[in-house]
């Protein structure tokens, strides 16, 4: 691989330590399929263990890095030139139902810009990575987004609504609208990952709301390093971590744009 700052070498070992854990944490869910409690208690548990892995093997290089992460919030607040951005389990509903389809997600911000991100898949063993003005790559191969042209030959993924939303109906009929537009619409439950597969050309493109930041922040690095275009819609100003996103390939961006801003059901 031919990334080097010290952020992606620490990031990369910092997955590869807590991946670990995760990895025999991933082993136990079979077992704890069959009990009538489930596996859920267990899986809050291998959430907050990744983390605490992250956290700790981050902070022994920058203890005064800012951290912003799913379980514990922000760490070191006031440093808002350098920071951490962690999902320990992005995909956790795959991975309590033994689904191997999730990942540690870690990007790295400097001054509100994406610099680098990781996201490894431990089962797959898939690590994809980059880092600004040096290429994106899943393990040691460069990678580049599809280069499909139309939008109705173009297989997406999406993700959502969450069961707290409050605009499900708005998410369906888009979802709707968009599935009249294209060849296929999947949902793999890891918006990490489903970043990540745009980045290498599994799929042409992304849409979701109502993300969290760390859900997709090393998403976002890798997708334009593999030449991929990520925009932010109707962004709401007063809840600066919470993500209405369109990645996609550089060719069917605008057209999906178009259908995104289109309020009614065709
Ligand atoms: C979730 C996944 C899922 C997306 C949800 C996220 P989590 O993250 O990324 O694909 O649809 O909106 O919350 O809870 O598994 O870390
Ligand atoms: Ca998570
Ligand atoms: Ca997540």
């Amino acid at each position: 691989m031919r990334l080097n700052s010290p952020q992606i070498n620490l990031i990369t070992r910092a997955c590869m330590k807590a991946s670990r854990s995760l990895i025999r944490d991933f082993g136990e869910i079979e077992n704890l399929q069959v009990l009538e409690k489930g596996p859920g208690d267990f899986v809050t548990s291998a959430d907050k263990r990744t983390e605490k892995i992250l956290i700790d093997e981050l902070q022994k290089s920058h203890p005064e890095y800012g951290i912003v992460t799913e379980e514990k919030g922000i760490i070191n607040k006031s440093n808002k030139k350098n920071r951490w951005i962690i999902d320990p389990i992005d995909g956790t509903m795959n991975f309590l139902n033994g689904v191997p389809q999730f990942a540690i997600s870690i990007g790295y911000e400097e001054d509100g810009e994406i610099k680098c991100g990781v996201i490894f898949n431990p089962i797959m063993n898939e690590m994809f990575c980059a880092e600004k003005g040096n290429g994106a790559y899943l393990n040691n191969t460069r990678i580049r987004v599809s280069n499909k042209k139309k939008l109705n030959n173009a297989l997406l993924v999406t993700g959502g609504p969450k069961v707290s939303s409050k605009i499900k109906d708005k998410i369906f009929s888009e979802y709707i609208n968009v599935s009249k537009n294209v060849s296929n619409i999947r949902k793999f439950g890891s918006a990490a990952l489903d970043m990540a597969y745009v980045a290498c050309g599994r799929f042409d493109g992304y849409w979701q709301r109502e993300l969290n930041y760390w859900d997709i922040a090393a998403g976002i690095i890798i997708l334009k390093e593999a030449g991929g275009f990520v925009n932010f819609f109707e962004d709401d100003t007063s809840s600066p971590l919470i993500k209405n996103i369109l990645a996609t390939n550089a060719n069917i961006h605008e057209e999906l744009k178009g259908l995104l801003s289109k309020k009614e059901i065709e």
